[in-house]
């Protein structure tokens, strides 16, 4: 069989990390929007942290995927669109396919060029699937394109993403979720559990410092990518469990007074002022199932891994 790959970029043009530096400088806390984190050394790095041994979720999850496969193709049946919200490298959805084995696959990610050599590497491993990869910012739409077959959908979005949101965030996304899989359409999600905090902190402050690389290269992106002129060597990744809002918060640490100059502006950093780069928050099934409900969405299935370390959801559109 011929090998079936399209691709489509509906990447923004405003997508602007220098107007994202203006405006999270600008603010009384400085914050700059998880999503510039993927660039492609970004991506890269993050998949070196799902191999990091205490990055906990992408083993727990892929490892419940593989278990679960067939029973979760017994509940959607086979032949569904998938599509994916941030795919990433797609390690995840190639343990479903041939349990689901679906009409079409269409991974949408942030990250272009490393979205194209995982789709191409996808078809070469799959090649009775045809992918319609997307290159989108899926914090702002979710487009499914025209190449793609009708058929019922089936909306995958593991790996916890969901919790880079705030709640009020995640329910407007799990509402656009909603309105693109239709009323006989599915929802499958990983979410990460609420847990001892020893375990979340080490998850985030991973020994060998590949989270700390990651957060830090935010700077790097800035330095080359903007007029701003700073100096990641400056600054010291933070992460810390907040057991109030029921998140980990990444923060770059200023380890300096010092002022960042882009244009006419001007942004000081006292020492120890902290740039709030990313929140990822943890919810326990009834939490999580009462958000889905916000947004419409019912529970067909949900599971528990092993010391409730994490969670995956089947909710149905209606
Ligand atoms: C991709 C948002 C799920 O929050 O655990 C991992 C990103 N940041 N280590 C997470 C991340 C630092 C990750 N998500």
């Amino acid at each position: 069989m011929g090998k079936r790959i399209t691709f489509h970029d509906h990447k923004p043009k405003t997508l602007s990390l220098q107007q994202a530096v203006i405006e999270g400088f600008s603010k009384e806390r400085k914050s700059i929007p998880p999503k510039f984190f993927y660039d492609e050394r970004g991506s890269a790095l993050f998949a070196a942290i799902c191999d990091q041994p205490e990055y906990y979720p992408p083993d727990v999850e892929q490892a419940m995927l593989t278990r679960l496969a067939q029973e979760i193709a017994d509940l959607t049946g086979t032949g569904r669109v998938i599509f994916e919200p941030g795919a990433g490298s797609t390690a995840k959805i190639r343990l479903l396919l041939e349990a689901l084995r679906p009409l079409a696959y269409v991974p949408m990610d942030i990250s272009c060029e490393f979205l194209k050599q995982a789709a191409a590497d996808l078809v070469d491993e799959f090649p009775w699937l045809p992918v319609h990869a997307t290159c989108v910012d899926f914090t702002h739409s979710l487009p499914i394109p025209e190449t793609a077959p009708p058929g019922r959908r089936l909306a995958f979005f593991p790996g916890s993403s969901i919790g880079n949101f705030s709640p009020q965030a995640a329910c407007e996304f799990l509402t656009l979720v909603h309105q693109q899989i239709g009323p006989d359409g599915l929802l499958l999600i990983g979410v990460d559990t609420k847990k001892d905090p020893d375990i979340l902190h080490a998850a985030y402050n991973d020994a060998a410092g590949v989270t700390a690389a990651f957060n830090l290269n935010l700077l790097h992106r800035i330095r080359n990518e903007t007029d701003v002129e700073c100096n990641p060597e400056n600054f010291d990744h933070q992460a810390f469990y907040n057991p109030e809002q029921g998140r980990i918060e990444m923060h770059l640490v200023s380890r300096c007074r010092q002022t960042l100059r882009l244009n006419g502006y001007r942004f000081e950093l006292a020492e120890g002022e902290t740039v709030h780069t990313e929140n990822s928050y943890k919810y326990t099934p009834q939490e999580f199932l009462a958000q889905a409900s916000r947004a419409g969405l019912r529970e067909v299935r949900h599971w528990v891994a092993e010391q409730d370390l994490f969670a995956l959801y089947l909710l149905a559109g209606a």
